[in-house]
């Protein structure tokens, strides 16, 4: 797969950016936007995303994914959030910490307990397909220090303790990206991508504590089905399925 990277001085989002162009018929499949800086980066839901200028990966991705339905959307949640944890693994297992690299799901990129990644899907769908979709990316790369609110954020550079090339970084990723993306386009193998996933979920398979609309509890990851709900084994045997937002990780591992 070719990217075509666009490099823009400053935006206020890059996803807002592209979907102004798309809109326009200005962008199509392989586009990256990169910038330096947003003026307001959007995280999910009403959040915003912190970024120091010119420190940290901040892009969009144009795909036309019209091989992925609209009910299977997951898989581009895999796609990607696998590719970026591979990234991140090829950095951060070079420094002289010991440290895991996985996804919390559904696409959050964790380094032990820290977030160090995330994604920012828009997707379009018309008919039973995804028309395009719009994936922005912002990976922590060179910030030291974070002064938002946002619970826990950490960076490459906290780890490996020198700078990276960003442009360097963005080609690995792009690289991992259009691999996971082709190999999928063509062999539509969906459980392979599963259990990649699966591999490197953030605390799967261990006792945690969560919490949903009935309050806390303690219970297991045991599973994600097609459409990407959460499945959690609770202590009862019980086994109760969540759509994103519906539950939260707590802090502590118990
Ligand atoms: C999250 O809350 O985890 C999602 C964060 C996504 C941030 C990236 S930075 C580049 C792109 N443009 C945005 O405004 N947000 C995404």
């Amino acid at each position: 797969m070719r990217f075509n990277i666009i490099n823009i001085n400053k935006v206020t989002s890059t996803n807002n950016y592209a979907l102004q162009l798309i809109e326009s018929g200005g962008l199509h499949e392989g586009d990256v936007i990169s910038v330096p800086y947003q003026e307001r980066g959007r995280g999910q839901g009403d959040n915003s995303w912190e970024s120091e200028p010119g420190s940290n990966l901040l892009i969009s991705i144009i795909l036309e994914p019209n091989m992925i339905s609209a009910s299977q959307q997951f898989v581009l949640t895999q796609i990607i959030s696998m590719a970026i944890a591979d990234t991140v693994k090829e950095y951060v297992f070079a420094g002289y910490e010991i440290a895991e690299v996985k996804i919390k799901w559904p696409n959050d990129i964790y380094v032990d307990d820290k977030k160090i990644a995330g994604v920012l899907f828009q997707n379009f769908i018309k008919g039973n397909q995804i028309e395009y979709s719009i994936v922005g990316i912002g990976i922590n790369v060179n910030q030291k220090k974070f002064c938002s609110d946002a619970p826990n954020p950490v960076s490459i550079i906290n780890y490996i303790h020198k700078q990276t090339d960003l442009d360097e970084l963005l080609s690995k990723l792009l690289n991992k990206i259009g691999n996971h993306y082709e190999e999928f386009k063509f062999k539509e193998n969906f459980s392979r991508l599963k259990s990649e996933y699966i591999n490197n979920l953030y605390r799967f398979g261990e006792l945690t504590t969560y919490s949903d609309y009935n309050g806390k509890f303690k219970g297991k990851i045991i599973d994600i089905d097609d459409f990407g709900r959460l499945s959690i084994k609770l202590e009862n045997g019980e086994v109760k399925k969540y759509m994103f937002k519906e539950v939260e990780f707590l802090d502590f591992k118990v």
